[in-house]
């Protein structure tokens, strides 16, 4: 990305800086995986959780955790994780439906839905991230003799600088539909790398295809600093996650989209906690207050 300076730490291991968050989400969806009310399911997530010497003492249930569900980590939060999961899950496999063959998740991190969800015949999965997190994947996966129920592509790239190379060179078509996700991913990046991301995704894309991403709104991240979730994590497990987030101003990528001619939807994680009769409700001091869920369409003509 020209003009980007890189500010996140540890480029390329698991096992600190932005890395160490998608274990972070991996537990979650391991301790999801386990309720008795689980909205998602991924067999694989408590695997990359055991094989990372930095999380020896995490939990991947929630009878692991002494507070269980009031501990604001691994209760609140990690159902947080349960329910995006859940969500995302459906927002692709409906985005997919039967005529998309493509799927790019971008910051992929630990996500294992090539290997768990239902997709059609011949569909690919693209899976962009940097090199030492799709290894750390791999290297779990291939013990485990995982095997994907897509074609899954790993796309080793740091996303701010020129990923669309790469991408294209591992196979993605511009010329047909595709569904891309960005789950957890924009927050880290710089600004402009974030309206670089969105430009491209819509250069990349014909009508008919899907986009979602996760957003923050608050104007000043750091007014949540002693929200119980941003603490908890910072005691329990040693993440300061505001200082890995970009603080730098954010763009307006909804409404670039909208600009742009896609249809838009924005929405609490609230509305789906309603909707599936389980998952976080909102709290005071709540640092997931700002977070948006995104899902944008490009309209067929
Ligand atoms: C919180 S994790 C989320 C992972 C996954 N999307 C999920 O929800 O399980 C954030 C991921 O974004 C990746 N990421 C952050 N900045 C990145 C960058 N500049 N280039 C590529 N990947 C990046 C991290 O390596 C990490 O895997």
């Amino acid at each position: 990305m020209p003009g980007t300076a890189p500010q996140q730490t540890d480029l390329d291991g698991m096992d600190g800086g932005v890395g160490l968050t998608a274990l972070l989400v991996a537990a979650a969806r391991a301790i999801e995986t386990h309720r008795h009310d689980s909205l998602a399911q991924d067999v694989y997530a408590e695997h990359f959780v055991r094989a990372a010497p930095a999380c020896t003492s995490w939990p991947v249930r929630i009878e692991q955790v002494p507070d269980k569900d009031d501990n604001p980590l691994w209760g609140r939060f990690a159902r947080y994780f349960g329910l995006r999961t859940r969500v995302l899950d459906d927002f692709l496999l409906q985005a997919v439906g039967t005529s998309v063959r493509q799927v790019v998740l971008l910051g992929a991190g630990l996500d294992t839905r090539a290997f768990r969800l239902d997709w059609p015949a011949d569909l690919v999965v693209f899976e962009i991230d940097r090199a030492g997190v799709l290894d750390f994947k791999q290297q779990v996966l291939t013990g485990l003799s995982a095997a994907p129920r897509a074609k899954r592509v790993p796309v080793p790239v740091d996303l701010r600088e020129d990923w669309v190379t790469v991408l294209t060179t591992a196979g993605f078509d511009p010329a047909v539909p595709s569904v891309w996700l960005a789950e957890g991913l924009l927050f880290y990046l710089p600004g402009p790398a974030e309206t670089y991301l969105i430009d491209t995704v819509d250069r990349l894309t014909t009508a008919g295809s899907a986009l979602a991403f996760e957003a923050k709104l608050e104007k000043d991240l750091l007014a949540y600093r002693d929200s119980p979730i941003y603490t908890a994590t910072r005691e329990q497990i040693g993440i300061d996650l505001l200082l890995l987030f970009d603080t730098g101003p954010r763009p307006d990528s909804a409404g670039d989209l909208t600009a742009k001619g896609w249809s838009t939807s924005m929405h609490t994680p609230f509305d789906f906690t309603r909707r599936h009769g389980r998952g976080p409700v909102p709290e005071a001091n709540d640092a997931l207050e700002g977070n948006r869920w995104l899902f944008a369409h490009k309209p067929r003509p």
